[in-house]
């Protein structure tokens, strides 16, 4: 049902599970990038600020000369960035006009449960929609909430300044929600970073990045599901997700940015449904960076790097020195996981010379490193494909309302993730984790809340459950995985 409107069937899905685009690939390094637009509060109080989004059916221009129908947070892809303090609390109210029911998630979101966007809490289309409420139960099942037409969902901020992000999260239907344009920017921003030399204002470029693939007439392409609704999915023959030949930053293909001769900081998102990347900066062979940041906010302290390896929904904060390059140089962002037009990403055009006060400091921010011997508790989670409508979490497709954990507030815990012969982005909900890993997964520093393990990877996660109370998920982030059931519950009590 969810295929009537916007997102077109693909005529021919042999060519595996890479969605040739119909459309006439538009010239790369053509359209300059877009930075999405910063939402205005709508109000204020002494101890909160209010946002109002509206999820709407819009058109954009995405491939020159062409529409695309898009499902967006106020018709725009990106969404419009949400960019706040630490420590401020602030409420977004979601209002529903999209003809089917959404549930919003902030990612990385220290989140009390019920604004947490679980699966079934429900946020009901203005005036019933196109499709009614019949969402509503998804194979029989019942909503923990229904919303009539919009929600508010209030975020505390008690957590860092990091790079969050928010997208859809229905059950069953996360997947095509995200891909017809369901995501934006959150910056959350504090003192201490702000008190950092780091490059600021126009030299500080969110970079959303997503892989789409279009049909002749410049519609997103995504695989129908099962058309006969008796299961969720895809059908056979996506098994590693949906990948699409176009790539995104911003919401432009292959955008341009022209820079001046300075440092940049890049908040590198990775939005893709299912699409890994290794991204390089490149000019006739890799340049080195430094990595400032992970999905928690900042490091302890910068890290020199040739290149990142992105999964689906890791963002990686990084600071690029243009500083020795002659105006006219073209550096590009490489993807060193791509074929043909998607081992391409973006290019950077040095056009003027400019003054630089900013620097790299070799100490960025502190956390608490979790220690291993303090965790109260082991647990064991296994990511494996289920039946060929399936993927499974310790054997078991997601089922809402049943627990796979039961931490404590307070609670030092240590999660043991052991990965079949597929790639899985591990996502945890409400706290960030540290990666104890094994030798390769060290190179990953900072928070995370999500670590992208690859074909029969085993890693150890540790995190301190620090509330709130209530039910929220582990869940694989190629999110063809996840709405084929790679979701668990678990539940924090005090
Ligand atoms: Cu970004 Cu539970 O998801
Ligand atoms: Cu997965």
């Amino acid at each position: 049902a969810w295929g009537a409107v916007g997102c077109q069937p693909n005529a021919d899905p042999e060519n595996g599970s890479v969605f040739g685009s119909d459309a006439k690939s538009p010239k790369m390094f053509a359209v300059p990038l877009p930075i999405p637009p910063v939402l205005k509060p709508s109000r204020s109080d002494g101890s909160t600020d209010y946002y109002d989004i509206v999820q709407k059916v819009a058109k954009a221009e995405i491939l020159p000369g062409l529409a695309t129908t898009v499902w967006a947070y106020n018709g725009i892809f990106p969404g419009p960035t949400i960019d706040s303090r630490s420590g401020r609390r602030i409420v977004v109210r979601h209002r529903n006009e999209l003809p089917v029911p959404t549930t919003t998630h902030l990612h990385g979101g220290h989140t009390p449960s019920d604004s947490d966007g679980y699966p079934l809490d429900l946020v009901t289309p203005v005036g019933g929609g196109q499709n009614g409420t019949s969402h509503g139960t998804h194979r029989g099942m019942t909503p923990v909430r229904v919303s009539d037409g919009a929600k508010d969902y209030t975020y505390p901020q008690d957590q860092r300044a990091a790079t969050l992000w928010y997208h859809d999260h229905r059950m069953d239907f996360t997947g095509p929600s995200v891909y017809r344009g369901l995501a934006g920017f959150h910056i959350l921003r504090d003192d201490e970073e702000d008190s950092l030399p780091l490059p600021k204002g126009e030299y500080e470029v969110p970079l959303m990045i997503a892989d789409r693939s279009f049909s002749e007439n410049g519609e997103f392409l995504y695989p129908a599901a099962d058309p006969t609704g008796a299961k969720p999915g895809l059908k056979e023959g996506y098994d590693v997700g949906v990948l699409g030949d176009v790539i995104l930053v911003n919401g432009a293909p292959w955008p341009i940015l022209e820079v001046a001769a300075v440092r940049y900081r890049f908040r590198l998102l990775n939005a893709s449904n299912a699409r890994r990347y290794r991204l390089t900066f490149d000019q006739k062979g890799a340049i080195p960076f430094v990595q400032i940041g992970s999905d928690g906010g900042l490091l302890k302290a910068p890290l020199r790097r040739t290149s990142v390896t992105v999964a689906p929904a890791e963002r990686y904060d990084v600071v690029v020195d243009f500083s020795k390059y002659r105006p006219g140089t073209e550096i590009t962002m490489l993807n060193g996981l791509g074929d043909d037009s998607t081992a391409q990403v973006m290019k950077f055009r040095v056009t003027r010379k400019a003054t630089d006060d900013s620097t790299i400091p070799a100490r960025l921010s502190q956390y608490e490193t979790l220690d291993p011997g303090k965790a109260v508790k082991t647990r064991d989670f296994a990511f494996e494909r289920g039946d060929e409508h399936s993927w499974t979490i310790n054997g078991e497709t997601y089922e809402p309302g049943k627990n796979f954990a039961t931490p404590r507030i307070g609670d030092v815990e240590i999660w043991n993730l052991d990965i079949d012969g597929a790639n899985h982005p591990v996502h945890l909900h409400l706290d960030q984790f540290q990666v104890l890993g094994d030798d390769e997964r060290k190179a990953d520093a900072g928070l995370k809340d999500t670590v992208g393990l690859t074909a029969g990877q085993k890693t150890r996660i540790i995190v301190k459950f620090t509330g709130y109370e209530g039910r929220y998920m582990l869940h694989c982030h190629n999110l063809e995985h996840e709405d084929m059931g790679m979701m668990a519950d678990y539940e924090v009590s005090s």
